[in-house]
C-alpha cells in the first residue's frame, strides 16, 4: 500500500511563466507528448489554427458544459507524477494567473531566445518570487536565430535578478542549429529538424573529447570545446540549495516547436524541483505528509456560459489525501460537506481517478459560498494564508444603465470581489464605483455575471487611474494625518482597506517619498 509519503515524493506541481508567444502552448503540449498524456503533438490550441486546447475537449469538460481555461494536467514522467498549472498567458491574462502561481511548488520561465526578457515575464517572475519558487529556465526557439546565449543569461541575471547555470549549451542556431551539449552529462545531444511531432531519437555524443564529435559537428565542435572552458571559468556552477531558494535558475536551450531540449528540461524538473512543499497557517506549519486532509482554494473559474451558472473552485492539496464521497470542513463558514463529484485532472486516465494527494488539484463545484482563500479539512481548524490580492493594473468607472438598481450593483460587485472575481474600490470624495483588474477578461466577466445573477445591466467607462496601493501605519495619528492630507486619492476596497488610488506612476511615487511613514503595498491577503 503506498504511503501518503511516497504520493508526496512523486509529485512535482509547476506552472509555466512566459510573455505571450514565447512558446508557452507549445512546450505544454510537447511535455504533454512526454508525458504520453497525448499520443501526438498538435492537440494543444493552436491560435491560429482555431484549434481547442485540449484541456476544452476533455470528456469531462463537454459532459458537464464548463470551460475549464486554466486547467490542469497532470501526467507521469520518469517514475514521477507530475502537475502542470495551466497560467492564461493571452487576452484572459487576470488575477487567477498570479494567484495559481501561489499554488505551485516551482515554475519553468520560457523565453523567446530572439527576444529575451519580456514584460509579461517580469511581472510573473515578481509574483513567484513572493514565495521564493525555484524557477527553471528554458531558452526556446533556437531553430531561429537568437541572441547570443552569454547575452541572454546575462539579461535575466541582471533584469530578473536571479542567477543563471546553464545545464545545456546550445550548438549553433538558427537552420544551423546542430544540438545542445549537457554540461552535467558531458554528452552531445544533436537535434533533427523536422522532427518537432514525435520523440526524437537523437543521437548521443559521450565526452567533449570524442573525436566523432567533430565528424558529426564539423566546425562547430572546436567552438563548442572553446566555450564550455570559457563557461567553467565563467558561468555559475549548479547549486541545487540556491535554486531551492529562488536564487539560481538552471537554464536548458532548444526549440519547443522542434521537441529538442524540453525532455532535458523535465529531466532537471523532476530530479530538482521540490515535492509539495509545507504551507503556512497562521501560526502553524501544515506538512505535506500530515495525514488529514487541507488544502485551499487559488482559483475560481467563472463560467461564461449562460446556462450554466455553476463555477468551479480550484482546491490544491496541502495535506493528507482525498477520496471520493468524503466529508470535508469548509473551515470559513464551519460547515461539513460532502464531497463526491470533485474534477481530479489525470490526463489521459480521466475515469479512474477517485483519490487525490498533496501538490495535487481538484475542482469543487461552487454555488456561490467558496471563495478564494478558502481552507478546505478534515475537521482541523486551519486558515492558509498567503493568498493575496494583487494591485489591480486596469481601472474602470462602472455606471448602471438603470440608476434605481444601484443596491443590487453594490451587493454584486461587493460580493463578486469577495469570491475574488475583480477587485472593487470606493473614493472617499465621491459615489463612484470603480473596479480593478489585472486582465481585461475580468472586466467581461464581471458585467456577466452581475447581467445573469444579480440582473444589473452595469457599463464600464474610462477612468484615470493608473495603479493602486493599500496603505497602511502602525501609527494611528499618522494614519489620520495622511487621511486628511491624501483624501482625494483615497478609496476603499471590497473588504474596507484603506487604498491610494494614483492617476500617474509618478503620482504614486510622489506620495510614497511625501509619506515615507505609510506603507504602501503592492498585494494583500486575503
Ligand atoms: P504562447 O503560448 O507562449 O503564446 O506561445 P505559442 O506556443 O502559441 O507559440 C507562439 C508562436 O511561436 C507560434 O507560432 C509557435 O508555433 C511558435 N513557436 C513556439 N516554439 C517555437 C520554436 O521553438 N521555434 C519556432 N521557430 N517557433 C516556435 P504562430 O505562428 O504564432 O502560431 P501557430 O499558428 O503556429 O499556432
Amino acid at each position: 500500500m503506498t504511503t501518503i509519503a511516497d504520493e508526496v515524493a512523486k509529485r512535482r506541481t509547476f506552472a509555466i511563466i512566459s510573455h505571450p508567444d514565447a512558446g508557452k502552448t507549445t512546450i505544454t503540449e510537447k511535455v504533454l507528448l512526454f508525458g504520453r498524456a497525448i499520443q501526438q503533438a498538435g492537440t494543444v490550441k493552436g491560435k491560429k489554427s482555431g484549434q481547442h486546447a485540449k484541456s476544452d475537449w476533455m470528456e469531462m469538460e463537454k459532459e458537464r458544459g464548463i470551460s475549464i481555461t486554466t486547467s490542469v494536467m497532470q501526467f507521469p514522467y520518469a517514475e514521477k507524477l507530475v502537475n502542470l498549472l495551466d497560467t492564461p498567458g493571452h487576452e484572459d491574462f487576470s488575477e487567477d494567473t498570479y494567484r495559481t502561481l501561489t499554488a505551485v511548488d516551482s515554475c519553468l520561465m520560457v523565453i523567446d531566445s530572439a527576444k529575451g526578457v519580456e514584460d509579461r515575464t517580469i511581472k510573473l517572475m515578481d509574483v513567484a518570487r513572493m514565495r521564493e519558487t525555484p524557477i527553471i529556465t528554458f531558452m526556446n526557439k533556437l531553430d531561429r536565430d537568437i541572441r547570443d546565449p552569454i547575452e541572454l543569461m546575462d539579461e535575466v541575471e541582471n533584469i530578473l535578478k536571479i542567477s543563471c547555470a546553464p545545464i545545456t549549451w546550445p550548438i549553433g542556431m538558427g537552420k544551423e542549429f546542430k544540438g545542445v551539449y549537457h554540461l552535467l552529462r558531458d554528452e552531445v545531444i544533436t537535434y533533427q529538424s523536422g522532427m518537432g511531432h514525435t520523440i526524437q531519437d537523437s543521437r548521443i555524443i559521450k565526452g567533449l573529447d570524442n573525436p566523432e564529435l567533430d565528424g558529426v559537428l564539423g566546425e562547430y565542435a572546436e567552438e563548442l570545446r572553446e566555450q564550455v572552458e570559457l563557461l567553467a571559468a565563467a558561468a555559475n556552477p549548479f547549486d541545487l540549495e540556491e535554486f531551492l531558494a529562488g536564487q539560481l535558475t538552471p537554464v536548458y536551450f532548444g526549440t519547443a516547436l522542434g521537441n529538442f531540449g524540453v525532455d532535458h528540461m523535465l529531466d532537471g524538473l523532476v530530479d530538482w524541483a521540490p515535492a509539495p512543499q509545507p504551507r503556512d497557517a497562521g501560526d502553524v506549519t501544515v506538512d505535506a505528509t500530515s495525514k488529514d486532509l487541507a488544502g485551499f482554494v487559488f482559483k475560481i473559474q467563472a463560467n461564461m456560459d449562460p446556462n450554466h451558472r455553476d463555477r468551479v473552485a480550484f482546491m490544491r492539496i496541502v495535506s493528507g489525501k482525498y477520496e471520493k464521497g468524503m466529508k470535508m470542513r469548509h473551515v470559513r463558514i464551519g460547515k461539513d460537506v460532502r464531497i463526491s463529484d470533485a474534477l481530479t485532472f489525470l490526463a489521459g486516465d480521466r475515469s479512474a481517478v477517485e483519490e487525490a494527494y498533496p501538490g495535487d488539484i481538484i475542482g469543487l463545484h461552487n454555488h456561490g459560498t467558496i471563495q478564494i482563500g478558502d481552507t478546505f479539512t478534515q475537521g482541523q481548524e486551519l486558515k492558509f494564508s498567503g493568498i493575496p490580492n494583487f494591485a489591480p493594473e486596469l481601472f474602470r468607472r462602472i455606471r448602471l444603465k438603470d440608476p434605481l438598481k444601484t443596491k443590487q450593483l453594490q451587493k454584486g460587485l461587493m460580493q463578486l470581489s469577495e469570491e475574488g472575481a475583480v477587485q472593487v474600490f470606493r473614493p472617499m470624495k465621491n459615489n463612484d464605483l470603480i473596479v480593478g483588474a489585472v486582465g481585461m477578461l475580468q472586466f467581461d466577466v464581471v458585467a456577466q455575471r452581475l447581467k445573469t445573477e444579480y440582473k444589473v445591466e452595469a457599463v464600464y467607462e474610462p477612468i484615470s487611474v493608473a495603479t493602486a496601493r493599500w496603505v497602511e501605519s502602525d501609527d494611528e495619528r499618522k494614519l489620520a494625518a495622511f487621511r486628511d492630507k491624501a483624501y482625494d486619492n483615497l478609496a476603499l476596497d471590497g473588504s474596507d482597506n484603506l487604498t491610494y488610488i494614483a492617476p500617474t506612476m509618478v503620482n504614486l511615487q510622489m506620495a510614497q517619498e511625501r509619506h515615507p511613514d505609510m506603507t504602501f503595498r503592492k498585494t494583500r491577503e486575503h
